[in-house]
């Protein structure tokens, strides 16, 4: 009996073309196989900077078009760089956005930074993602330093020990 894949919103962190992060995504995605079906969420640059002064009926498009994929999903999975030893504002502002909903309560999670060094961002996300309510554990987050040199020119993971933490990390995130 093959189970129904479960619906999967990834989050990257960074916006980049050729992005490190957006290649750990794609890595996870290839471990799942039929196991997920992964949405990228691209509407990360679409967002306003948050007001606490919008209402949440009043919350542009944008930003109700983003809580509602979160809804939707059936866990979510970020992966984000570290800058200047945080998470990069661009995702703090939208995760900011879902502070007075309760979209990612009791939403299973897979949080990873992947960075140069990104021990500070992991915390940050870590603590994050637990206050604003996600289901996660401690083999569902993953911190990956020295992120470029685990991957080749092609983007692929070329590091033994990286790929059986990822694989651990879909094993752990699907029991979720
Ligand atoms: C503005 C900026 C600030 C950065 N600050 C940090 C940092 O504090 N710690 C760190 O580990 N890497 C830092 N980096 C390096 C990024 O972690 C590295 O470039 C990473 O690969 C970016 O992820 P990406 O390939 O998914 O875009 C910074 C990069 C930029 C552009």
């Amino acid at each position: 009996m093959s189970l129904a894949p479960k619906n999967i919103l990834a989050i990257c962190g960074s916006t980049r073309e050729v992005s490190a992060n957006l290649q750990i995504i794609r890595a996870l995605e290839a471990i799942a196989g039929k196991a997920w079906k992964l949405t990228l969420y691209k509407g990360l640059t679409e967002l306003p900077y948050f007001n606490q002064d919008v209402g949440n009926e009043q919350a542009p498009q944008s930003v109700k078009d983003f809580r509602n994929a979160i809804e939707g999903a059936d866990g979510v999975l970020i992966c984000t760089p570290e800058y200047v030893f945080s998470l990069p504002g661009i995702l703090k502002n939208a995760l900011e956005w879902t502070v007075s909903t309760t979209v990612f309560s009791d939403k299973p999670a897979a949080l990873i930074t992947a960075s140069s060094s990104g021990e500070k961002a992991h915390e940050s996300l870590v603590l994050v993602m637990k206050t604003l309510g996600v289901k996660t554990s401690e083999e569902a987050c993953l911190h990956i330093p020295g992120v470029k040199a685990k991957l080749d020119a092609e983007g692929r993971v070329n590091s033994d020990l990286l790929n059986k933490q990822l694989q651990q990390l879909v094993d752990a995130f699907n029991k979720l």
